[in-house]
């Protein structure tokens, strides 16, 4: 599918879906002079799209029958992840009060898999109660790919992760998207929304400590530039409940 992907300046097109770039489009108040017709707003670049390329060339044996989407946005990242791996079921949620847009409405009957998405708005991530229940109710079974590109504030990533990669399969995989905005000099900026929240990096950290300690529940953590991957080890954990990461975590006082 990376293939088929076909980069333009200001969207990116697959076969006959239209992904506009949200990075390139101007700021509110300036003219836009777009002419693309209807279009998926995508928040995507081509790097990021790059780094998912070379990680799943990796492991090209894995396929994702079932996977869970954090953050709709605009339902782009929805197809997208649905044309890469047209998995038997993709649920989505996102914490926002609105519905699908008549374009990702279409997507979805032209391709007939009305049966197989499932988008879930007004959910927030931290709620791992509710996420249970909607898989209980839509997935069918455990997880193979989680892609979390929702709030990326360091409290509701966790809870989203501690909820979700119980019901995550042994060689399954736990995606954090744009993990690295600590790192970002215009995110530092003092009027930035984030620039006094706790960075996404302690979770990444604490993601590493667990693969140290814990190795049979936490197999590997893969970190690019735009996301890390957490792959699921076999170990068998309450799939009922939210784990407790840091009940997987051995420190050394003494090294703290
Ligand atoms: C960066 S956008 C997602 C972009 C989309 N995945 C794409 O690639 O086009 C982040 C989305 O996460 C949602 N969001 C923010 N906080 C959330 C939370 N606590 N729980 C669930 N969704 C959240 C926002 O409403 C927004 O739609």
């Amino acid at each position: 599918m990376f293939d088929r992907l076909q980069w333009k300046s200001d969207r990116v097109l697959l076969d006959d879906l239209v992904f506009r770039l949200e990075h390139t489009r101007p700021p509110p108040g300036q003219p836009d002079d777009w002419r693309g017709g209807e279009h998926f707003r995508f928040h995507k670049v081509a790097e990021l799209v790059e780094q998912y390329r070379r990680f799943f060339a990796r492991v090209p044996e894995f396929a994702a029958e079932r996977i869970v989407e954090l953050g709709i946005f605009d339902g782009g990242s929805t197809a997208f992840w649905f044309e890469l791996f047209r998995p038997q079921k993709l649920v989505a949620c996102d914490l926002a009060d609105k519905k699908d847009s008549p374009y990702f409405e279409r997507f979805v009957e032209s391709r007939g898999a009305g049966e197989r998405i499932t988008t879930h708005w007004r959910t927030d991530q931290a709620d791992g109660a509710r996420l249970r229940s909607i898989l209980d109710s839509d997935l069918g079974g455990p997880i193979d790919l989680v892609v979390d590109d929702a709030s990326h504030l360091y409290q509701p990533t966790r809870s989203a992760f501690e909820a979700l990669f119980p019901r995550v399969r042994a060689g399954g995989f736990y995606v954090i998207e744009d993990w690295a905005w600590h790192h970002w000099p215009d995110f530092a900026a003092p009027d930035h929304p984030w620039s006094r929240q706790l960075p996404l990096t302690r979770l990444v950290r604490e993601l590493i400590e667990a693969a140290g300690t814990s190795y049979d529940l936490v197999a590997s953590v893969t970190v690019y530039s735009g996301f890390t991957v957490v792959e699921r080890g076999p170990l068998r954990v309450d799939a009922t409940a939210s784990l407790d990461l840091e009940q997987h975590i051995f420190r050394r006082p003494e090294c703290e």
